[in-house]
């Protein structure tokens, strides 16, 4: 399948996730782009068979739990846009923030605003970094959420 990664990150940790979910996924044949989601033009969405999200948890004007601004900026050029296709999200936060992963549930929600539908469970990382078995949780789920 034609698979299109798009992320976002602060301190690198969801590009390296980003990678690691790309790198499965070609060992599984697929065909993979990786991209910041700045990168990404909206229109070209339609190109890809299935489209993953990665995206940190942050603050934005006031609001916690909430996508990378560069997410929230993609959510802004996508309003009124349909793209019913497949998609799948991860997530990278911090267990000692009142919304773990909170970006994950904005991102879930924004995906059926514009008449997509989620292939599998999202992935909510908890201390990327510091935390052990984490790149192997990362990895695991890339094997399984396409099928
Ligand atoms: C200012 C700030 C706000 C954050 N807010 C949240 C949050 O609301 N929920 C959460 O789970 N993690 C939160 N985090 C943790 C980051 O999402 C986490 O460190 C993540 O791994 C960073 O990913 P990155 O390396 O791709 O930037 C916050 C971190 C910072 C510095």
């Amino acid at each position: 399948m034609n698979i299109l990664v798009a992320y976002a990150t602060n301190s690198g940790g969801t590009a390296e996730a980003a990678q690691i979910v790309t790198d499965t996924l070609t060992t599984q044949s697929h065909t993979v782009t990786l991209k910041r989601i700045t990168d990404v033009n909206p229109d070209a969405l339609s190109t890809f068979d299935v489209i993953l999200f990665g995206s940190p948890s942050w603050d934005y004007k006031d609001q916690e739990g909430v996508p990378h601004e560069d997410f929230i900026a993609f959510m802004e050029k996508m309003k009124g846009k349909t793209m019913s296709k497949p998609f799948a999200i991860f997530g990278l936060g911090d267990r000692s923030y009142p919304h773990f992963c909170g970006a994950v549930e904005h991102l879930e929600a924004f995906v059926k605003t514009i008449g997509g539908t989620l292939v599998g469970p999202s992935l909510r990382i908890d201390g990327f970094y510091t935390k052990p078995g984490n790149r192997e949780t990362v990895q695991k789920w890339a094997q399984q959420i396409i099928r």
